[in-house]
């Protein structure tokens, strides 16, 4: 059978599944039943699970490209440059490097963005929730079904100042529909109690935190919790896999608030193997910005990820003006 004779079947086979095939630049993107084709030239060919793909896709769109590297696998990713984006394959993969398979193209991250969310809108089936545990949502597979507009326009939660503040996020309740989570029945739902002196009343505020993160129906999604002025606590519930391999580009720090989470780090710019962390409640650790990591959480846990929104930071970091890790033991 000739080559040409099997594309025009399979891209038959492809039409009647229903999806939409997506372009940008030199790249093309197809879903079919149970992956997802990433095609770039020189006759390139990626395959990414659609499970993993959407996950990884959501987590990109919410977080507008996030902090510096989202590695969907070992391969295929994007690198955040604030304004533009990178998109590419092999980029931070050595064997890919050294072989020269690798292929970048850079866009205005607005028009990426727009191919991504119109992706994600178009390939996530009626049920399937790319933030939910797998255990508390349906499957991605097989030929297109309805969507899920509701699950894939959920926005990261961002506080202006602190939670619970006015004209601030504000706390989850049962009434507001934010029950507490099958995994997170024994954490105290209590208020702490808050005596301002006369006159500070304005200056003082003070919320159950971990109340609040047990009502959390997403995962592996920090919210902003507080912000003073670049330091931005995040905290999220993790479940199952990080869907990204996060490549930083500056220090980011993780206290693991309950359970435990078991971290994978890999040296960002060759993805070789450098740490296994276990990080178990009151744990701290600081991840250099030369790294990434992907965690895994056996069951659903919380984490505060402490980020530093300093727009400088990536440049003194890649310029060698400041080390890669926070302290010298
Ligand atoms: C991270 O990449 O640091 C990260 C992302 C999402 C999470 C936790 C950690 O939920
Ligand atoms: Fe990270």
């Amino acid at each position: 059978m000739s080559t040409v004779t099997m594309t025009t079947t399979e891209t038959a086979q492809k039409k009647a599944l229903g999806y939409k095939t997506f372009s940008i630049g030199q790249f093309k993107f197809e879903r079919d039943e149970y992956f997802a084709h990433i095609h770039y030239p020189g006759n390139g060919r990626h395959i990414i699970p659609i499970d993993a793909f959407l996950r990884s896709l959501m987590r990109d769109v919410a977080w507008g490209f996030f902090y510096g590297t989202v590695n969907f696998d070992s391969v295929f990713g994007t690198v955040n440059h604030y304004g533009t984006v990178d998109m590419f394959i092999g980029l931070l993969n050595e064997a890919y490097r050294s072989s020269n398979q690798h292929y970048v193209e850079t866009f205005e991250s607005k028009d990426l963005k727009k191919v991504f969310e119109g992706m994600l809108e178009d390939w996530t089936n009626e049920g399937f929730d790319p933030f939910a545990a797998p255990d508390e949502t349906g499957v991605p597979f097989g030929a297109k079904r309805g969507n899920n507009l509701k699950a894939i326009r959920r926005e990261r939660l961002v506080a202006k100042r602190m939670v619970g503040l006015p004209n601030d996020l504000t706390y989850r309740t049962d009434e507001a529909g934010n029950p507490v989570n099958r995994q997170f029945k024994d954490v105290p739902q209590d208020k702490p109690e808050v005596h301002a002196e006369p006159g500070f009343e304005k200056d003082i505020h003070a919320f159950n935190m971990f109340a609040y993160v047990s009502r959390s129906d997403v995962t592996w999604n920090p919210s902003v919790v507080s912000c003073v002025d670049d330091s931005q606590f995040c905290s999220t519930t993790e479940e199952h896999i990080l869907p990204i391999t996060h490549g930083n580009d500056r220090v980011e720090w993780f206290i693991q608030a309950s359970d435990e989470i078991i971290w994978d780090i890999e040296d960002g710019k060759t993805g070789k193997p450098r740490a296994k962390v276990t990080m178990r409640a009151g744990d701290v650790a600081a991840m250099p910005a030369d790294i990434r990591h992907r965690g895994y959480s056996p069951k659903r846990s919380m984490l505060i990820v402490w980020e530093n929104n300093d727009g400088t930071l990536p440049q003194r970091y890649a310029s060698g003006e400041l080390k890669p890790y926070p302290v010298e033991f």
